[in-house]
């Protein structure tokens, strides 16, 4: 199956953006593992960051072709995305939520998640394994739904 990762605004910055927060990983090293994890499992995934919210919104837009679920780490739209939170309902891709902070120990702003509760899961504070725990999973989850289907159940 193929997975869509979408990584949102400044996590391009990831490795000297606040590294006492979000670790010293960069991005392409995150990305170079996600892609490693998913092959060991005979899977692929379309990786995407975006510092724009359309660009996320169509991101999420084109998954729904061409991917059978969606990690996403909204970054600061996490909190204020109503644009995010409808692409993801509109597309019904099954998406896992990650953080590599837990934004709920942090600022007052960050407490809230606009995607929280339409995600069939959640994982923060891991840094950049959570999109591996993400990726293992959401991959369980489809194969489920897919099992269930093939069943008739
Ligand atoms: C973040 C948490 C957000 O609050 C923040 O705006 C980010 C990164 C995280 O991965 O911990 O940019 O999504």
């Amino acid at each position: 199956m193929n997975i869509t990762v979408l990584h949102g605004p400044n996590l391009n910055l990831l490795g000297v953006r606040e590294p006492e927060i979000y670790g010293t990983d960069t991005l392409p090293a995150i990305n170079a593992s996600i892609e490693k994890f998913a092959d060991e499992f005979g899977h692929t995934v379309t990786i995407e960051q975006h510092n724009g919210e359309g660009g996320l919104v169509d991101a999420i837009q084109r998954a729904r072709l061409t991917s059978e679920g969606i990690v996403i780490n909204p970054a600061g739209y996490t909190h204020t995305s109503v644009a995010i939170r409808d692409a993801l309902l509109a597309t019904g891709v099954p998406t896992v939520e990650v953080h590599l902070s837990v934004p709920e120990a942090r600022e007052e702003f960050r407490q809230i998640s606009l995607i929280s509760d339409i995600v069939i899961g959640r994982i923060s504070g891991f840094g950049g394994d959570g999109y591996l725990l993400a990726l293992q999973g959401l991959i369980r989850h489809i194969e489920e739904m897919q099992a269930d289907d093939s069943s008739g159940s």
